[in-house]
């Protein structure tokens, strides 16, 4: 199939062109680079080194004897995303390009502004495109299991049935998203639906959980390969920056009591997951929803395995609670389905103590790239609109071991 990545340069992106090529599809993408620099503006790095695009192009031809088609430019220019895809003609669109962090979404009135407009508009602009240029395609769209926030009730795959004073319907389920980045996927959410009911789109909307990981294995050992890891507060995600503190023996930090509950799935299984949605395409005016993640569990439920992980490898890391920057519920019932991408033949691969195991192995190799940026391992940008460093996380920096 040929299949177009937006936000081909990402931390998924990049992969997945891998993974899909490997498997004998055709694979081009667009992206902004944008991500390259949001993480230097919040004062971090990847701890893998990124290569420069070119070099990434240079190692893609040579490992898998084809180029990759790659165009950089911005969801936001409507005229050059129609010619980018009327140029490919695609099967499928895998729409990852947008701004993926929450708590650089609640920094400032700017950012939340940036965000709003660089997903919602570049959102709109792809189900626009796909309309004017390629509309028997499928809509690979990238979700969060975010939206549905953390409902006291299981949470269904995107719909469920409602009976209310006596009648029926089957509806979708409520959304109740916690930063103005998971808004921003609320309302892509009903653009898309709204799309494929008004112009007959195909679109598949993938509530994924959280990723981590730093390798798949079509990456092989050439480093130009290899994917982003950030850690910092803002791209950091959990098991990465737990991965990453661990690595220099900094303690493990937990955002108020840990008892947050999430899904979380290996880098690896989420390709899996994309390339079974991309190959199995609904049929036309079709919105389905499916809830990718392997497991759930709470955030400190994930540190403890990133404690135990790192004991296999002789390294001895602490867990600390620090104050929750976020306005969030730490205990809370959590219990989302996830039975449509099994039916279509998804197979977990890893298990999270086992992923954690080889990013360890992987990261300590980069141990001075965290060291070098440890600062941005701390949580100061906080729901209520203020920015602070806590005495507290103050004495964890000062602790850690260099
Ligand atoms: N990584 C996760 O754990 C996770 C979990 C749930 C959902 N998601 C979603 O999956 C998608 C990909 O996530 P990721 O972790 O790879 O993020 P990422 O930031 O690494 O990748 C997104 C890419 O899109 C590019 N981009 C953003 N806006 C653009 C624009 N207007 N024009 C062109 N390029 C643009 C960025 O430069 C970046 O390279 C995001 O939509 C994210 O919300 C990710």
């Amino acid at each position: 199939m040929r299949v177009f990545i937006a936000g081909i340069d990402g931390y998924l992106g990049w992969p997945l062109a891998q993974y899909l090529t490997a498997r004998g599809h055709e694979v081009a993408g667009i992206d902004k680079l944008l991500r390259r620099r949001w993480v230097e503006e919040v004062g971090s790095h990847s701890a893998i080194p990124v290569y420069a695009v070119y070099e990434r192009l240079h190692a893609f031809r040579e490992r898998f004897g084809t180029p990759l088609t790659f165009h950089e430019g911005d969801l936001l220019d409507y005229a050059l995303l129609c010619d980018v895809l009327a140029a490919f003609q695609p099967d499928a669109v895998v729409h990852l390009a947008e701004m993926p962090s929450a708590p650089y979404s609640m920094i400032d009135q700017a950012h939340a502004a940036f965000t709003q407009h660089n997903n919602v508009i570049g959102s709109l602009n792809m189900l626009w495109a796909m309309k004017a240029v390629c509309p028997q395609a499928h809509l690979v769209k990238l979700g969060t299991m975010g939206e549905y926030g953390t409902p006291n009730v299981d949470i269904p795959e995107g719909f469920f049935e409602v009976e209310f004073r006596g009648r029926k319907d089957v509806l979708p389920f409520p959304r109740q998203a916690n930063s103005f980045y998971h808004l921003t996927k609320v309302h892509d959410t009903h653009n898309t639906m709204f799309a494929c009911k008004t112009w007959e789109l195909r679109a598949t909307d993938i509530m994924q959980g959280v990723v981590f990981g730093t390798q798949i294995d079509e990456m092989g050992d050439d480093p130009r390969l290899r994917s982003r890891l950030d850690f910092d507060q803002c791209f950091g995600t959990a098991i990465n920056r737990f991965c990453c503190q661990a690595v220099i023996e900094h303690p493990l930090t937990l955002y108020g009591s840990g008892g947050q509950k999430r899904g979380f799935l290996p880098m690896r299984d989420s390709m899996q997951c994309l390339t079974l949605a991309i190959e199995s395409p609904p049929e036309p005016g079709e919105y389905r929803v499916f809830n990718q993640f392997e497991e759930c569990y709470t955030v400190e439920e994930l540190a403890l395995k990133a404690q135990v992980a790192a004991a296999a490898v002789g390294i001895t890391v602490e867990i600390q609670h620090i104050d929750n920057p976020r306005t969030e519920q730490e205990a809370h019932y959590y219990n989302p389905d996830r039975s449509h991408l099994i039916a279509l033949g998804y197979e977990p691969t890893h298990d999270v103590a086992a992923e954690m195991r080889i990013m360890i192995n992987d990261l300590k190799a980069h141990r001075d790239r965290i060291l070098a940026r440890r600062d941005a391992l701390i949580p100061d940008i906080r729901w209520d609109g203020t920015r602070r460093r806590s005495q507290v996380i103050g004495a964890v920096l000062t602790s850690v071991k260099s």
